[in-house]
């Protein structure tokens, strides 16, 4: 998989934080929400659907298609609502291997 980012920023961002995403350090943009810094940084893939495994990522970027689900300390969250921050720990959300927390998917597939 291709780890070139899809998105460039027009201005080089100044503050930057280190999150771990499947245990891989990267250092993003500090003022970006989860799913445009995981973007940014060329991650491609961030769930599977529960029915087919298909690959998902982001779509709406704002709450609405749930795409952007990834677990965070053991809790589904979809990552377009949530802020980076240093220190944060993702992970990829596959069927399975999460708590469904306050959010429940929609169906896919
Ligand atoms: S990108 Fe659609 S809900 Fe997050």
């Amino acid at each position: 998989m291709s780890s070139d980012p899809l998105f460039r920023s027009l201005e080089r961002p100044t503050d930057t934080v280190v999150i771990q995403f499947d245990g891989v350090a990267l250092q993003v943009p500090a003022t970006l929400s989860l799913a445009a810094a995981l973007i940014a940084a060329g991650i491609r893939q961030t769930r599977t659907t529960p029915v087919s495994s298909a690959p998902r990522t982001a779509f709406c970027m704002m709450g609405v298609c749930f795409d952007c689900l990834v677990e965070i300390e053991g809790v589904s969250r979809q990552a377009c609502q949530v802020m980076v921050y240093p220190g944060l720990e993702v992970r990829s959300h596959h069927a399975g291997n999460h708590h469904a927390g306050n959010i429940e998917e929609r169906s896919d597939d």
